[in-house]
C-alpha cells in the first residue's frame, strides 16, 4: 500500500499516546502510524491491542534519545510528521528523579528534533513536528479567576515542569534558528480510560474498589482544569492537520474541580458502580503531607483553539467522570495487569522474536 502520509507518534504506549494512536488509525487508513515508544513502566501495549493488527500501525521499540535509531525511523518510513507525547510525565516521580525527566523530556526532544531538521532539510512536502506540552509551564494561578493563555510567561515550578519548558523551547528555537515547522500545544490535566494507577483519577478507584486510604496531599484545596483523554486526542488531531506552524495553542477543558471536591464527586460515583452505598467510602479519605512545590491552580483559557480552529471539549465533566469510572470497573483486568507489572509481559508475548 502506498501512504500518503508516515506519521511517527511517539509515547503512544502511554495513556495519551494510546488515544491519539487509536483516533489516527482508525480515521485515516491511508497514512501509515508509527507507534514510538521505549515501553518505560508508563508504556503499556495492551492500551492498544484493538488496533495492533491493522496494516496502517507499526510498534517500533526505540528510545527518544538514541539518535542513530531515530535517523533510522526517519529514513526507512520516509516520515513526513511527528507527533511527539513521550515523555516523564509524573510530577511525584520528578521530585525524586529529576535527571531522568530532564534526560526524556529535553534531550529526548532535541535528539527528535535534531533527526527531524536532518531528514527534512530542502524538503517541499508537507512536514510538521508537533510537540504536546502541558499547562504546568505556566507555573501555578491564584484564586483570581485569572486564566493561562499562549502569550502567559512560562514559570513552572517542579523538575517535571521546568524539563516540558525546556522542550518547548528547544521546540520553538528549531523553528525560529532553523526554520522547522512545528506547533506545540499545551494541555490541562487528562482523564479517561488507559491512565497510570499513578495519577489521581485511576489511583483513587484502584483504592476505593480495594478499599485503601486515599491519599490526598495537603488540604485538598488544589485546582485543576480536567479534560477528558479523547477530546484531547481530538484537538491534536485538528491542530496538526489545521494548526498553524510556529504557533501554540492551549487546550482545556473550562472545567476546574477543588482536589477535594473532586475527590469526593469521584467517591460517590464509584460507590454507586461497586453497588455500594453512596458515599460509604468518604472515611477512606486521608489527609497526608503536601506535595513539594505543590502548584496552587491550573485554569486553562482554549479560546484561541475554539475560535480559530473550531475544537470544543465534548463531554460534560459528570458524564466524563460516570465513563470513566465504568471503563476501569468494566476492566479491572487492566488495572490488575497494571498493578501487578503482569503488562510488561505483554510485549514479550506480542512481539518478541518478530
Ligand atoms: P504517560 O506517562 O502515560 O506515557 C508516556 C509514554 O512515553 C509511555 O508510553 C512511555 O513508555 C513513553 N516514553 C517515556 N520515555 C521514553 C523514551 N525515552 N523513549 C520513547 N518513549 C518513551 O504520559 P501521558 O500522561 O500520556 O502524557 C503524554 C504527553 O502529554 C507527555 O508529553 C505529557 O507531558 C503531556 N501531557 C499530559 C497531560 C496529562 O494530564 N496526562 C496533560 C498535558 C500534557
Ligand atoms: O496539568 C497537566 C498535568 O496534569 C500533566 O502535564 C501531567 O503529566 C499530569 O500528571 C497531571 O499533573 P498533576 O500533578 O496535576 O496530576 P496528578 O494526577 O498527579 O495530581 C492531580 C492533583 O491531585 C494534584 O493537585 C495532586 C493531587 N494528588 C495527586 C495524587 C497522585 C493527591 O492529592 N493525591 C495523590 O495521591
Amino acid at each position: 500500500m502506498n501512504y500518503s502520509r508516515s506519521i511517527i507518534i511517539t509515547g503512544g504506549a502511554g495513556f495519551i499516546g494510546s488515544h491519539v494512536v487509536r483516533l489516527f488509525v482508525n480515521k485515516y487508513p491511508d497514512y501509515r502510524i508509527i507507534n514510538v515508544d521505549k515501553l518505560t513502566y508508563a508504556g503499556n501495549l495492551e492500551n492498544l491491542r484493538d488496533v495492533a493488527d491493522r496494516p496502517n500501525y507499526v510498534f517500533e521499540k526505540v528510545d527518544i534519545c538514541d539518535v542513530d535509531a531515530v535517523r533510522d525511523l526517519m529514513h526507512r518510513y520516509d516520515v513526513t510528521g511527528i507527533i511527539h507525547l513521550a515523555a516523564e510525565s509524573h510530577v511525584d516521580r520528578s521530585i525524586k528523579d529529576p535527571f531522568l525527566f530532564a534526560r526524556t523530556n529535553v534531550l529526548g526532544t532535541l535528539t527528535l528534533l535534531q533527526a527531524a531538521k536532518e531528514y527534512w532539510d530542502d524538503d517541499s512536502r508537507d512536514v510538521l513536528f508537533y510537540h504536546v506540552s502541558t499547562d504546568e509551564v505556566y507555573g501555578a494561578l491564584s484564586f483570581d479567576g485569572t486564566l493561562f493563555t499562549e502569550k502567559t510567561p512560562y514559570n513552572p515550578h517542579s523538575p517535571y515542569s521546568a524539563s516540558k519548558a525546556s522542550s518547548d523551547h528547544f521546540v520553538r528555537a528549531f523553528h525560529d534558528t532553523y526554520g522547522l515547522p512545528v506547533v506545540i500545544s499545551n494541555c490541562s490535566n487528562n482523564y479517561g480510560p488507559y491512565q497510570f494507577p499513578e495519577k489521581l483519577i485511576p489511583l483513587f478507584i484502584n483504592n476505593i474498589r480495594n478499599r485503601r486510604p486515599l491519599p490526598v496531599y495537603g488540604a485538598g484545596e488544589n485546582v485543576r482544569d480536567w479534560l477528558y483523554v479523547e477530546d484531547h486526542a481530538r484537538a491534536i488531531d485538528t491542530i496538526f492537520h489545521k494548526g498553524t506552524p510556529g504557533e501554540t495553542y492551549n487546550i482545556g477543558g473550562f472545567n476546574e474541580w477543588k482536589n477535594i471536591d473532586l475527590i469526593k464527586a469521584l467517591i460517590k460515583v464509584t460507590d454507586r458502580l461497586l453497588g455500594r452505598a453512596e458515599g460509604e467510602d468518604m472515611n477512606l479519605i486521608q489527609h497526608v503531607t503536601d506535595r513539594a512545590g505543590h502548584d496552587l491552580r491550573y485554569a486553562i483559557d482554549a479560546t484561541k483553539l475554539s475560535k480559530e480552529l473550531g475544537w470544543k471539549p465534548s463531554l460534560q465533566f459528570e458524564e466524563g467522570l460516570e465513563k470513566t469510572v465504568k471503563w476501569y470497573l468494566d476492566n479491572q483486568d487492566w488495572l490488575d495487569h497494571v498493578v501487578s507489572g503482569d503488562y510488561q509481559k505483554y510485549y514479550k508475548e506480542m512481539y518478541d522474536g518478530r
